[in-house]
This record gives C-alpha cells, structure tokens and sequence, in this order.
C-alpha cells in the first residue's frame, strides 16, 4: 500500500493533503513518521478517549498489605544474597529516564538537572556513583541500561561524556531510546509540528519492555548471564539503585517473577498510584482512578488503601521477557502539544504488567530513607524537598556512626563513602569533611 492509499484507507484526508502539498524532501521525512504509525491503533486509542475510564463497580479491589522490610528477619539473609548475585554478575540495572519532565519545566534531560546539592551532583550522577560504590564492593561491574527518548537520547549520553562517565566503565553502560507515538488533537487528527514533521511523543515508561528488547539490550543482558534486573525512575534522589536487599528478596522467593518496593502514602490526598488486588491481581490503581471513599477509608489512623508505588521494581530476566510480548493497555492524557491545548498523548505504564505476572509481591520500604522524586518546580516533590531529604537523611547517617552534629546544617555524602549509611565513623568525618562530605 503507498502512502496515499494508506492515508485515505485510515480516514486522513488532512495529513493527506498536508503531505501532498510539501517539497520532496520534506515528503520524505513526514512519509516516514507516518510509516512508523499503526493508523488502526491510533484509531481505536481515539475512540477508547471519548470514554470514561474509574475503576467500574464490577472490579474487586482488595488493599494489600506491605510489612516494613527494614524489621524483617531476613534483611540480612536478603542483603548477602544480594551481594552474591551483584558479585557472580547475575544482576543489573535498568533507569527509566525517557521522560519529558514537564511539570519541572527543565529543558534538558531530568537526569541532567542540578538541583542544588553543594557538589552540584545530578541525578545521573547519584545513580551512577551509587553503582559505582556497589560494583566496586562486588568487584564486579553493573551492567546498567538507560532508556531515552528520541528527545533527550543525545543530550543524555553527552552529559556521561561531558562527566567521563562518572567513573563507569563505559562499556557497561547502554542507553537506548523508547518508542513514540503520535499525538492526536481532540478531534483524533495526527498533529503536525511547525517542521511538517508528526509530533511524536514518548509511548510512556510502559514502553520499557518493548524497547529493551528491541535495542538488543536484553540479548546484551542474557549474553553477560544477568538474572535480575532492578529497575528505577531517573528522578528519585534517593533510589538505591541495585539494593542488594531487595534483588537477595526477590532471588530469596523461588516464585516471584517481580517485586515492588512501596511506601506508606503522606496522607490520603496524595496523588500517587497504590498497589492493590484488583479482580484478585496485583495492579496498581492512579490517583485519579480510585474512588474516593476507598482513597479515604481508615482503619484506625491507618488508610486501609495504602502502598504507593514508587517506581522500584525488580524483575527476573524471564519476566522481562514474557512481558516483551505482553501487550499492556494504553492511557490517555490531555495535554498541551505544539501549543494546541487539550491534545491527545497515549502512553503505557510499567505497572501495568503486574496483573500479567503469576506472582508478586510488594516490599515496604520508608520513603525518608528511599523516596524523594523531583516532579515539580516547587512545594511537594520539588528539587528543594529532594535536597533536603537527602541532606537530613545524610545527616542520619552520620549521626549513627556515632558523629556528634548539634547544629542545624545538612550533609552530602559522596556515594564512594558510603552507599546506604554503612561505613561511616567519626574519624571518616573529620578526613573528609569539605572533601566527600559537604555541609550545606
Ligand atoms: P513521570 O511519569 O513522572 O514523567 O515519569 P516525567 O517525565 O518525569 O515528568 P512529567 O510527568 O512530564 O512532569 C516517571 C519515570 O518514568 C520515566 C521518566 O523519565 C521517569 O523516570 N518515563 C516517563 C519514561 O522513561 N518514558 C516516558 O514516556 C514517561
């Protein structure tokens, strides 16, 4: 089928007319946007728009239940294994960061952003030193891939080039772009930029699986003997990337194919996913999905509703295989897109391969200790709560070790003292304050 019997065979008689009327090279270039579009999904995504979606009456939604794992028994079990599987090489990372970070407003890539720690570190650099850190004890190096967009894949890999690194051995380090999808104005029509390109947005963080696979990143992953692969967003500032813990959990369970790490949610206004049984599945129920006397139900102090997914999972090799090939369901958004407003973006959420798994589990974690996502320009979730949290958890740390700090600064710990608090003494603060350690 040539283009144009494509593009009328789909009801595109604008984008039809649009195409005719470029110069050749130009035709060109939009002829392969449009040949990389599936018309009849794009169709029915439009059509599935106009509908309503909220969790329908004839669903069962169970709360799950997460025991805090930092008073489990096992920790110590979980974390030796943990550092078998990173010192045997059979566990690696794996950073969504192919986002657009709208609501921050930063140009570049979310990774990139310097968000006023004293050493200047971006989130890159967090993630990266922490691997180097945990590589190091394994003596072994994490293999890490990193998922870009189309948008942001070249100014990623420049800001490693740009840091050396940071210390990695390159040859480690695989950054693959996500898929896209075109927007659609709200009369289901493909958008088309000023370039007379079509405006193709990132298919969502769903789109990890396809792209790993596609990239040849999760054949590079078999071939070095991976098993587990810990999988994070690019912009919590204090993931602990490949926790030894949690991959000795999920290794520990002979049948989980994933886990998830959750946190108690601030209070039942906070807009964020939970985990919960659905139709006796594990899934994860948005914000704006749940109905509002399940988000507020108590019991006691407690919300029965609680668990919010973090974005911290941990997948065996096999899972992230089948879900390769398991198609996951699309969600709309309105947004602003070339400057027409209430544009149509459909993106696919990773959390929606947990219904697709035979088993799973959720592991608590406390969000002082492990969550701080830089979301917005201020207030909740902003780059000064991220600054913050880090350098008073960082403070914890020191005054653990036995550090008397009776003052009301903060601290930075550079990740090659210390991953997760260990290894820290008074006579290491005294060294490497203004060095490895910032006070701000
Ligand atoms: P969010 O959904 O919070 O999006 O991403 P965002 O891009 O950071 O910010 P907004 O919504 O535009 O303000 C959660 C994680 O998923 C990744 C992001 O990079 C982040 O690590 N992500 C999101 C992708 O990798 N691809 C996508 O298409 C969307």
């Amino acid at each position: 089928m040539d283009i144009k019997e494509l593009l009328l065979a789909n009801n595109q008689k604008d984008l039809l007319n649009i195409w005719e009327s470029l110069a050749e090279k130009e035709k060109k270039l939009l002829e392969s946007d449009i040949l990389s579009q599936d018309f009849e999904l794009l169709d029915s995504l439009y059509k599935a728009s106009l509908q309503e979606s909220c969790v329908s009456e004839t669903e069962d939604i169970q709360p799950i239940i997460f025991p805090h794992s930092e008073n489990d028994l096992r920790r110590e079990m979980w974390h030796a294994t943990g550092m078998h599987l990173l010192k045997q090489g059979y566990a690696a990372a794996f950073t969504l960061a192919g986002g657009q970070g709208s609501r921050l407003g930063f140009e570049g890539p979310k990774g990139a952003y310097d968000f006023g720690l004293p050493s200047k570190r971006s989130l890159f650099a967090l993630q990266a030193e922490r691997l180097l850190r945990l590589s190091a004890e394994a003596e072994k190096q994490i293999p890490w891939c990193i998922m870009t967009s189309p948008l942001n894949h070249q100014e990623t890999i420049a800001h490693f080039e740009e840091n050396s690194f940071f210390g990695l051995d390159r040859n480690y380090v695989r950054f693959f772009p996500q898929g896209t999808i075109a927007a659609l104005t709200k009369e289901g029509t493909p958008i088309v930029t000023k370039n007379n390109r079509l405006a193709l947005v990132p298919d969502g963080n769903g789109g990890c699986f396809r792209a790993l696979a596609k990239s040849g990143c999760l054949a590079w992953l078999v071939e070095l003997g991976v098993r587990y692969v810990f999988l994070c967003n690019i912009d919590n500032a204090l993931v602990r990337i490949c926790d030894p813990v949690f991959l000795g959990a999920l290794a520990a369970n002979g049948k989980h194919e994933a886990i998830a790490k959750v946190v108690a949610k601030r209070d039942a206004s906070e807009k964020v996913g939970i985990f919960v049984y659905k139709n006796k599945k594990p899934a994860v129920i948005e914000y704006t999905d749940m109905p509002e006397d399940l988000r507020e139900l108590k019991d006691g102090e407690n919300l029965v509703f609680d668990g919010a997914n973090i974005g911290i999972y941990a997948f065996r090799i096999e899972a992230l295989r089948k879900m390769q090939k398991t198609p996951l369901p699309w969600h709309t958004a309105r947004k602003t897109v070339e400057n027409i407003p209430d544009s149509l973006k459909f993106e696919q959420f990773i959390f929606d391969a947990f219904p697709a798994l035979n088993s799973f589990a959720t592991f608590g974690a406390y969000r002082d200790d492990e969550f701080s996502p830089i979301k917005n320009a201020e207030g909740n979730d902003s780059p000064q709560s991220a600054r913050e949290m880090l350098g008073n958890l960082h403070k914890s740390w020191l005054i653990q070790a036995g550090v008397k700090l009776s003052n009301d600064k903060l601290y930075e710990i550079s990740p090659s003292l210390s991953y997760a608090g260990e290894g820290l003494s008074k006579t290491i603060f005294e060294r490497e304050l203004g060095k490895n350690i910032l006070e701000f």
